[in-house]
């Protein structure tokens, strides 16, 4: 009833469904959260107070479901290589039982774009039990989680009404990259400069965000080869593999198609067998020090058949001429900051498949949007 009247509210906005206004939202949301956690005259970021020191925390625990789950795969990279802080990661399903030994006085890292997942509240309880310091980054700030939070970071994404998360996700990346930004100043391993550099990365991606639309075309003709696909696979690596993983459930969830995403480094383990002409391989790409190892993973699935979508930049795209059947170039800032840009392409990839798949865009059949049974 709640979102009914919230979607009574806002309505699409002439847009044909929810999940495409939402799309669209991206560059005001990732502006809009960023604007909150960066002082723009002294271009550092500003976290709310912390009832804890960041430099005395002898690891973060990051958990959550589905997308948000993947938003923290990215957020841990981010804590380890620019706050150099120990991650453990899991999804909150399986953390909730798992029932690790957690030092007291470690950060608990949890995302939520509702703020009512069962599994991710009950991991949070058995955080807090292991006397974690509760962080939670959420959309809906009077939740059942803020409640239980010591520490609430809010993604400015507004009401987001379509079962497929699509703006949250960019909005929460947008809160963990300040808050990596932050430890690592508060932990001496982010200098002054450094932290001037990450700012200015972030401060360009609205502007960035917005140019991704161009690429329509493009991404839809990526969406006629694989609207007629029974299986499309997925690859990334580093930071651009949960990129892979959302682009995945993505498309799983709104157009009913099974799609798995592997790391680059894993096809000749086992699943390269999974190729011949009739899979679709998308892969995120972006320039960089992994471009490299992952090109010559697609240049291995290519020669067994594998139609080759490839998102990356301007650089990577004259690479990827005459490798990849389809190339979308997306202007990436650096490889920091790729990730939040390389997911708007992806999302926008599973709502152009859905439109040709004709399902129930926004109420994807068996979906809820927020999942607060077990
Ligand atoms: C994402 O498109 C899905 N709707 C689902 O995976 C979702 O991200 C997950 O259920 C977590 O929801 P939450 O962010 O509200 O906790």
């Amino acid at each position: 009833r709640v979102t009914a009247l919230i979607a009574g509210a806002i309505g699409k906005d002439g847009y044909r469904h929810y999940m495409e206004k939402e799309l669209h939202e991206h560059p005001v949301v990732i502006g809009q959260t960023l604007q909150r956690l960066i002082d723009p005259a002294t271009r550092r970021v500003v976290l709310p107070d912390l009832p804890f020191d960041m430099a005395s925390v002898p690891r973060a625990v990051i958990t959550a479901c589905g997308s948000a789950f993947y938003a923290g795969m990215i957020g841990r990279y981010w804590l380890e290589s620019v706050a150099r802080i120990p991650v453990d990661i899991d999804v909150a399903s399986e953390m909730r039982y798992r029932d690790p030994p957690l030092t007291p006085g470690g950060m608990g890292l949890l995302i939520s774009q509702s703020g009512e997942t069962a599994d991710t509240l009950a991991a949070l309880r058995g955080m807090r039990a292991h006397r974690q310091h509760i962080v939670s980054v959420l959309n809906v700030e009077q939740s059942t989680m803020a409640r239980e939070s010591d520490v609430v970071l809010g993604t400015a994404a507004g009401p987001e009404i379509s079962v497929a998360s699509t703006k949250a996700f960019t909005a929460q990346l947008s809160v963990l990259a300040c808050l990596a930004i932050a430890a690592g100043r508060q932990r001496g391993v982010v200098s002054p400069d450094q932290e001037q550099a990450l700012v200015a990365s972030l401060l360009d991606l609205p502007s960035r965000a917005g140019e991704v639309f161009d690429q329509a075309d493009a991404i839809r003709r990526m969406a006629a080869v694989i609207a007629g696909a029974r299986d499309v696979l997925y690859l990334g690596r580093g930071s651009s593999f949960p990129v892979a993983l959302e682009g995945a459930l993505k498309l799983k969830e709104v157009s009913y198609i099974h799609a798995e995403a592997y790391a680059a480094g894993e096809m000749k383990h086992g699943p390269i067998s999974l190729i011949d002409q009739t899979v679709p391989i998308v892969a995120t790409v972006p320039s960089g020090r992994l471009f490299e190892k992952t090109l010559s993973n697609l240049q291995e699935a290519r020669a067994r058949g594998g139609r080759l979508l490839v998102f990356t930049d301007t650089q990577g795209a004259e690479r990827l001429r005459g490798i990849a059947e389809i190339v979308v170039a997306i202007p990436t800032v650096d490889e920091f900051t790729a990730p939040v840009l390389q997911t708007i392409p992806v999302q926008m990839l599973a709502y152009e498949v859905a439109l040709l798949k004709g399902t129930d865009v926004d109420q994807p059949r068996n979906l809820a949007k927020s999942v607060t049974v077990e």
